[in-house]
């Protein structure tokens, strides 16, 4: 195999916005610096969200404002109504993402909305930001299972996906937004959510909270997935997910991909660095496995 696959950097936003302390605008964007420069064509940078819901992210426009850009690569950001889109262009978004659930429970808890109504919150969004040619990603949270409701059904996955596929979400990241996933389980969500959005638009977002993270990854890529969410370190968690625990570990999953002989354009050395510096600043060790084994391995 010699594909390339997009993975989607997401630690400074789905890492960072769970963490306990609140992190230093000039860490966050040291963080996305030094991402980018390992080679991801993407890394989403922070949440145009209410700093009251989550504090950790209050930052968003010092952080956009900071960012030394490099050509080429693509920082989006997360808003969940209009305000955010106000300010996420004001501070100078060109790319964002929506956020949504398969659960009515999870909405409620997330975003103080049901599914209905927050896709309906979207709707303005989305045309101005076509209209601004702004690109949109759309999240459908707790695919495989939500900790309010326990089972999701799939229809629920499928009708939520090819909702914001037709409101115009040009990728759809799907979200085992708390680690429950088993491969069998991620292949047939995925399959059914492809018969209703191609498959080329859509993205797979694991948390490794029961340890299945890659082994889902690999049964998506085997379905057909292309694009995969990872997070640098394995930081992060769900503020709104009781139990929740890490992404997926960015460094893990660029580790198996080469290893298959796929092409993803991030370094991993330059990656596991990061990953090293980015725990020493939040005084704790790497949550990556292959960081871990690397640091092993040159003690
Ligand atoms: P609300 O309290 O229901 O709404 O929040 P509201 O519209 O009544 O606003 C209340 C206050 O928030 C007002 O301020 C607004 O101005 C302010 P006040 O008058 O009280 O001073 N406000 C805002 N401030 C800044 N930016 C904004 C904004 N909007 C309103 N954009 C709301 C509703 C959606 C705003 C809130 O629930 C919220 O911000 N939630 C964010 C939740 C969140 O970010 N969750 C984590 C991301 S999702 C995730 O992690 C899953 C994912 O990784 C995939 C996966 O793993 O599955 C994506
Ligand atoms: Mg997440």
């Amino acid at each position: 195999m010699n594909e390339h696959v997009r993975v989607v950097e997401v630690g400074p936003r789905d890492g960072l916005q769970n963490e306990q302390a609140i992190v230093p605008t000039a860490i966050k964007i040291e963080l996305i610096e030094r991402l980018a420069a390992c080679g991801y064509d993407t890394v989403e940078a922070t949440s145009f969200v209410s700093p009251k819901w989550i504090p950790q992210l209050a930052d968003a426009e010092a952080v956009m404002h900071g960012l030394r850009r490099r050509p080429g690569v693509r920082y989006p950001v997360l808003v969940p109504n209009l305000q955010g889109y106000a300010c996420a262009r004001v501070a100078g978004a060109s790319e964002i993402a929506v956020f949504t659930a398969a659960s009515e429970a999870f909405n409620q808890t997330n975003i103080n909305a049901s599914i209905d109504e927050s896709i309906a919150r979207f709707e303005p969004v989305l045309a101005q930001a076509l209209a601004d040619g702004v690109a949109v990603r759309g999240y459908v949270s707790t695919v495989l299972g939500c900790p309010y409701q326990g089972e999701v059904p799939l229809r629920d996955v499928v009708r939520v996906a090819a909702r914001l596929h037709a409101l115009g979400c040009g990728e759809i990241s799907l979200g085992d937004t708390i680690g429950v996933g088993t491969p069998a389980k991620a292949r047939a969500m995925l399959r059914a959510v492809a018969d209703a959005v191609p498959m080329t638009a859509l993205a797979v977002h694991f948390h490794d909270t029961y340890g299945q993270a890659l082994a889902n990854i690999l049964a998506c890529l085997e379905e057909g997935v292309r694009v995969i969410d990872a997070a640098v370190a394995g930081t992060g968690g769900c503020p709104y997910a009781r139990g929740a625990s890490g992404n997926v570990a960015s460094e893990d999953v660029i580790y198996m991909l080469h290893g298959m002989g796929l092409h993803t354009g991030v370094d991993l050395d330059a990656l596991v660095a990061s990953g090293h510096w980015l725990a020493a600043q939040l005084g704790r060790v790497t949550g990556s496995r292959v960081g871990r084994a690397r640091a092993a391995e040159t003690a």
